[in-house]
C-alpha cells in the first residue's frame, strides 16, 4: 500500500521567523499523531531552510524540501542553488517544474529532465509537477499535455531512478484560485498518469508511484480528494501557510 504524502509549498511567503513559528505550530499539532503511513513535508523558501530544519528536528515528524534547484553541482550561475548544496543543508525533497516555474521562469520539459536527474544524483527526491492550463483543458488537450510533460520530463530515467520520484498533478487553473478539480476529474488524470508509468516501467513501479494532487486543497475538500484510489496526497500552497489549515488537511487524510 502506498503511503499518503502531504507537502506544503510555502512559495515566496513568510519571513524566517514566521516560518519557524509555523513549524512550531505543526510540531505541536502533530505531537500525538503517529503519522502512520503518512509523510509530511514542508517546502519553505531557500533562506529559511536551516532554521526550519533545526525546528523540525526537535519533533522528528516533518521532512523538508526545496522549491527548485539548478542542475549543476556548482559553477558561475549567479542566483542559483545546487542539489548538492540542498543535500548538505539536510534537504530531502525538491519540487521541480511547478507551473509557476514553467510560466514565469520559462522552465520546460527538456530543462526539467536534466534537473530531475541532477537532483537524483545527489539523492534528493524530486516532486515533479505537471498540469494543464485552463485553455488547454477547454480545448480538450489536458491528457495530451500532461502526458507530454511526464514523458519528456521523466521517461528517460532508469527504473532505479524513477522509483524515487513523486509526481504532483496540479491543474494550473486550480492553483491559488480557490477552484479545485473535482475528485473525479483529479482521479481521472491520476489514473492516466499511472497508466503512462505502467506502460513505460511496468506494473510494480506504476503501483508504487506516489501521485499528489495540487490546486486549492483545503481542510474541507482534502478528504474527498485523498479518498480517490489514485490520489496519494496533496501538494498544498495557500493552506500550508496556516498551521491550523495544514493540520486540518493532514488529519482529514
Ligand atoms: P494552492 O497552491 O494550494 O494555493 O492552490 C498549490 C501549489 O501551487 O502547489
Amino acid at each position: 500500500m502506498r503511503n499518503k504524502v502531504i507537502a506544503g509549498n510555502w512559495k515566496m511567503y513568510t519571513t524566517i521567523e514566521e516560518g519557524v513559528v509555523l513549524v512550531k505550530g505543526l510540531n505541536a499539532g502533530l505531537e500525538n499523531n503517529t503519522l502512520e503511513n503518512k509523510k509530511i513535508i514542508v517546502i519553505p523558501p531557500f533562506l529559511h531552510i536551516p532554521s526550519v530544519i533545526e525546528e523540525v528536528k526537535k519533533a522528528g515528524k516533518i521532512h523538508v524540501g526545496a522549491q527548485n534547484c539548478h542542475h549543476e553541482k556548482e559553477g558561475a550561475y549567479t542566483g542559483e542553488i545546487s542539489p548538492r548544496m540542498l543535500k548538505q543543508a539536510g534537504v530531502e525533497y525538491v519540487t521541480l517544474g511547478h507551473s509557476e516555474r514553467r510560466q514565469y521562469f520559462k522552465e520546460d520539459n527538456g530543462m526539467l529532465t536534466i534537473k530531475t536527474a541532477a537532483a537524483l544524483a545527489e539523492n534528493l527526491l524530486p516532486i515533479y509537477c505537471c498540469g494543464e492550463t485552463l485553455s488547454e483543458r477547454e480545448a480538450g488537450k489536458e491528457r495530451e499535455i500532461v502526458q507530454q510533460q511526464v514523458e519528456e520530463g521523466l521517461f528517460n530515467l532508469t527504473e532505479e531512478q524513477i522509483k524515487n520520484v513523486i509526481v504532483a498533478y496540479e491543474p494550473v487553473w486550480a492553483i491559488g484560485t480557490g477552484k479545485t478539480a473535482s475528485p473525479e476529474q483529479a482521479q481521472e488524470m491520476h489514473a492516466h498518469i499511472r497508466g503512462l508509468f505502467r506502460t513505460k516501467y511496468g506494473e510494480n513501479i506504476a503501483s508504487d508511484l506516489i501521485i499528489l494532487y495540487g490546486g486549492s486543497v483545503k481542510p474541507n475538500n482534502a478528504a474527498e480528494l485523498f479518498g480517490m484510489p489514485d490520489i496519494d496526497g496533496g501538494l498544498v500552497g495557500g493552506a500550508s501557510l496556516k498551521a491550523e489549515d495544514f493540520l486540518g488537511i493532514i488529519t482529514s487524510c
